[in-house]
């Protein structure tokens, strides 16, 4: 395999060996007891301010090296060795993680994890009660966001769900591109300069090619021009292009910023074009009473990206898309198929969703939404939107740093440190900065450029992050700046 180390050559099978079969035996069940303590030690270590990434050691290097083993180990060897290599990498879970839209690993849904693997359903076909929670979970989402989905489903993540959408808007405006392609026909999509690279990414793979993205200015609040996005869908109208979508951004990766739901949405009606909202990191704040003003006209849109495994705290996978016509998905998405028959009264998600084996990812948030409540959800967004202004006020405050942006809409705080020396760039010195902070490990934060600056740029998604940890960036940026 090209680029792959070169691995230790794998212990010689010793003559007479049996293949063992699959499964647990009696003792390894024992080592099974020892996975919960190891779970609960880690989810007691999540608590505490431990640096992020211990450094990879010699016993690391050496299970690195190893091949393919050709015969089995103790279950409690190979848990031993799994738990030193999940201590050594970069784990979101930790509350000093700030790096791009985090996350928390939240226990309740590690546990229904481990439940949902065990049983192994698979939600491309009727699943009988899976189905029916998968498809209350969608309702719940909706309800606690505020937006009135008629249909959806859980896939891996924002990507996916951008694509789903714009696949469910491209179908609407063109309802025999599955069989004709675009034909020669050009389509325009419109969207923020800050716009996550996913919706490209769906642009290009839709086959509609990147040239279509209108990547529109932005207004002072960071949120896109809705002028200009009618004026783009005009003018492309008068030469020829079919507006397809606009894409609103509800929580840029970037900023935090939350595009002009409402007046997008009246744009979008005016001209009878898609709107699809790509909330996968913001979309969870529409439920607290702080920034759902920011969301006000959400619930006109067509389709909303939402990841629970983002915002929602649960580990990863598990996005959301939600969408207002009932139909759309299945004109996008059905085939017939002789291996999987269809039943009127049990139909088969695969129908509607981009997945074939999609695994039933709405338990964990199903699980989670029930042990815990909705206001629990809502107290720990709002606790992060609070430590997000409390770290841009420390850091308007501080003589040597300064925000890049205003008040945090949402939970981003980009950020500068300035140099003793004049004449240092400022952007390589901020650049370092991140890298020292990221070997440290005691906070780890990714940077990012804001309007051509290289910022430090702390998100805050973490139902474990204490405002001491947020106190703790400004002292660790201090001190590795010296
Ligand atoms: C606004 C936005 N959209 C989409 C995505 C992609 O989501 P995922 O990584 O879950 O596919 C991200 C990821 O951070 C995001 O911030």
């Amino acid at each position: 395999m090209q680029g792959s180390p070169d691995l230790k050559p794998p212990a010689p099978v010793p003559p007479g060996h049996v293949p063992p079969a699959l499964g647990l035996s009696g003792d390894d069940a024992i080592a099974l007891g020892r996975l919960s303590q190891e779970l609960a030690t880690a989810w007691r270590g999540f608590r505490t301010a431990r640096p992020d990434q211990p450094p990879i050691d010699d016993a690391l290097r050496g299970l690195l090296a190893e091949g393919l083993p050709a015969h089995g180990m103790p279950l409690a060897t190979a848990v031993d060795d799994a738990m030193h290599v999940l201590d050594s990498s970069i784990a979101q879970a930790r509350p000093r993680y700030f790096g791009f839209v985090g996350g928390s690993g939240l226990e309740t849904g590690v546990l229904a994890d481990a439940l949902v693997s065990s049983f192994d359903i698979n939600l491309a076909a009727w699943s009988a009660a899976a189905s029916e929670i998968e498809r209350q979970t969608v309702a719940w989402l909706a309800s606690f966001v505020g937006f009135p989905a008629v249909d959806g489903h859980f896939t891996s993540g924002g990507t996916v769900s951008n694509l789903t959408a714009l696949s469910a808007a491209r179908q609407r405006l063109l309802p025999d591109v599955r069989t004709s392609g675009l034909a020669g026909r050009r389509v325009g999509v419109y969207c923020s300069v800050e716009t996550h690279a996913s919706v490209v990414r769906a642009v290009e793979l839709l086959g509609i090619g990147s040239d279509a993205v209108r990547a529109l200015p932005l207004r002072s609040d960071r949120g896109v021009d809705p002028g200009a996005v009618a004026d783009a869908i005009d003018a492309d109208r008068a030469a020829g292009v079919l507006p397809m979508a606009v894409v609103a951004t509800a929580g840029t990766t970037l900023t935090g910023a939350v595009d002009p739901l409402d007046a997008l949405a009246g744009v979008c009606a005016e001209r009878g074009v898609w709107l699809h909202v790509d909330g996968a990191y913001g979309a969870p704040a529409a439920a607290t009473a702080t920034a759902a003003p920011l969301f006000r006209g959400l619930a006109r849109a067509d389709s909303l990206s939402v990841d629970a495994h983002k915002w929602l705290f649960l580990p990863k996978a598990c996005g959301a898309v939600l969408v207002r016509d009932p139909d759309v998905l299945r004109a996008t998405f059905a085939h017939d198929k002789s291996y999987m028959l269809e039943e009127e009264e049990h139909p088969n998600a695969v129908d509607r969703t981009l997945e074939y084996s999609r695994p039933f990812r709405a338990l964990k948030l199903w699980l989670a939404l029930r042990v815990h409540g909705a206001d629990a959800f809502r107290g720990a967004i709002e606790r992060n939107l609070a430590q997000a202004r409390l770290l841009h006020g420390l850091v308007d405050a501080h003589p040597r740093l300064r925000p890049l942006c205003g008040p945090p809409p949402l939970s981003v705080v980009p950020f500068q440190h300035v140099p003793d020396d004049p004449t240092t760039d400022i952007d390589d010195h901020n650049a370092r900065i991140v890298r020292r902070l990221q070997e440290d490990g005691r906070v780890w934060v990714a940077s990012a450029v804001v309007d051509g600056r290289t910022a430090i740029r702390p998100c805050f998604v973490n139902f474990r992050t204490t405002d001491d940890d947020v106190r703790a960036i400004v002292d660790e940026v201090c001190r590795v700046a010296e």
